[in-house]
C-alpha cells in the first residue's frame, strides 16, 4: 500500500495510477507514485516502445511552441500540460521571449500542485486546475484573463490530451468553442493517440489504460483532423510526431509510426 505523501493533495487516489504520473515516470521524472511506477511496468511488459512514445511526443511539443514562437506569437495555453519537465513551455517560450505569457491548465491535482511549485516566482505563467471539456471555465477564468489576451494571436496546445476525452464528452463542440474564441493568427497544436499502422500491442495498451487508469479514446487520422476545423494546416500536416519538422531527417527513426502519436499544427486563417 503507498504510503501516503505528506504533500499529496488530499483529492489524490493514491491507489490509482493516473495518466500525468505515469507519463511523467515514462519521462525519467520523478513525481509519480509506486502504484504509477507498477502500472508502467505493467504497460512496458507489453509495449517496450512506450517511453520512446513520450520522449517523441515531448519533443514535438517543444518544436510546436519554436515554430510558435517564430511566428510571433507570445501567449501560449496550453491544457493538459502535465507535470513539470524537462522542456517546460514557458521555459522554452520565455528563454527566447521574456514578456511571453503562459497559462497551463490541468485537471490532475498533483500536476496542478508542482506546477504551481514550479512557477510561484513567475509573474508571467500560472497553473489553472481545469477541465478541458468545460471550456467557459478556462477562457473566462481572471487567471486566464490576466495573462492572455484574446484580441491578439494565441497559442492553444493540447498535446497527448484528446485520447483521454471519449466522444461521449463530445470534443467537436467544445473544441469548435476554443476555436472560436482566438484571434486571427492563432495556432492549434496537438498530438493524440491513433490505432492506424499500429502494431496489436496497442489494443493491450488501451485496454490496460481502461481498466486502470484513465479511459482512452484512439482516433482515427480524419477525426483528428476536423479538431482543427477551418484553420490552415501547417506543413507537412498531420504526421506521426517524429515526423512533424524533425531537426535533422536523423531525427526520424525508420519506423516513426511507433510513436503512436499524431501530430498535427493549425492557424487561424
Ligand atoms: C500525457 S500528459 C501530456 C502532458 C503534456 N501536454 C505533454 O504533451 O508533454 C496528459 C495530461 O492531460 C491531463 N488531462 C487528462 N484529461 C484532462 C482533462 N479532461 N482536462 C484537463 N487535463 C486533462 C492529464 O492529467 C495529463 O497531465
Amino acid at each position: 500500500m503507498e504510503q501516503r505523501l505528506s504533500w499529496v493533495p488530499k483529492e489524490v487516489d493514491v491507489s490509482k495510477p493516473s495518466a500525468a504520473r505515469v507519463y511523467d515516470y515514462f519521462l525519467g521524472g520523478s513525481y509519480n507514485f509506486a502504484v504509477d511506477r507498477a502500472f508502467a511496468q505493467q504497460l512496458l511488459a507489453v509495449a517496450p516502445t512506450m517511453p520512446m512514445v513520450c520522449r517523441q511526443n515531448r519533443s514535438f511539443l517543444r518544436r510546436a511552441v519554436q515554430h510558435i514562437l517564430g511566428h510571433g506569437v507570445r501567449q501560449f495555453l496550453d491544457i493538459g500540460s502535465g507535470l513539470p519537465t524537462t522542456g517546460n513551455v514557458h521555459e522554452i517560450a520565455q528563454a527566447a521571449y521574456p514578456d511571453a505569457r503562459v497559462v497551463y491548465v490541468d485537471n490532475e491535482p498533483v500536476a496542478v500542485a508542482h506546477s504551481e511549485l514550479m512557477l510561484k516566482d513567475n509573474d508571467s505563467a500560472i497553473i489553472l486546475h481545469a477541465d478541458v471539456r468545460d471550456p467557459e471555465s478556462i477562457l473566462n477564468a481572471p487567471e486566464t484573463r490576466s495573462l492572455i489576451d484574446f484580441d491578439q494571436p494565441v497559442a492553444l496546445l493540447m498535446v497527448a490530451l484528446l485520447h483521454f476525452v471519449p466522444d461521449v464528452d463530445q470534443p467537436a463542440e467544445f473544441m469548435a468553442r476554443y476555436r472560436d474564441v482566438l484571434a486571427p493568427g492563432s495556432f492549434l497544436a496537438l498530438s493524440q493517440g491513433t490505432e492506424e499502422r499500429q502494431p496489436p500491442q496497442v489494443h493491450a495498451v488501451r485496454d490496460l489504460y481502461n481498466q486502470r487508469a484513465n479511459r482512452v479514446t484512439t482516433r482515427t487520422s480524419a477525426e483528428i483532423t476536423s479538431f482543427l476545423g477551418d484553420f490552415d494546416i501547417v506543413e507537412p500536416g498531420l504526421v506521426f510526431t517524429p515526423e512533424w519538422r524533425p531537426e535533422s531527417p536523423s531525427d526520424v527513426p525508420d519506423e516513426p509510426e511507433l510513436a503512436g502519436f499524431y501530430a498535427i499544427v493549425g492557424r487561424k486563417p
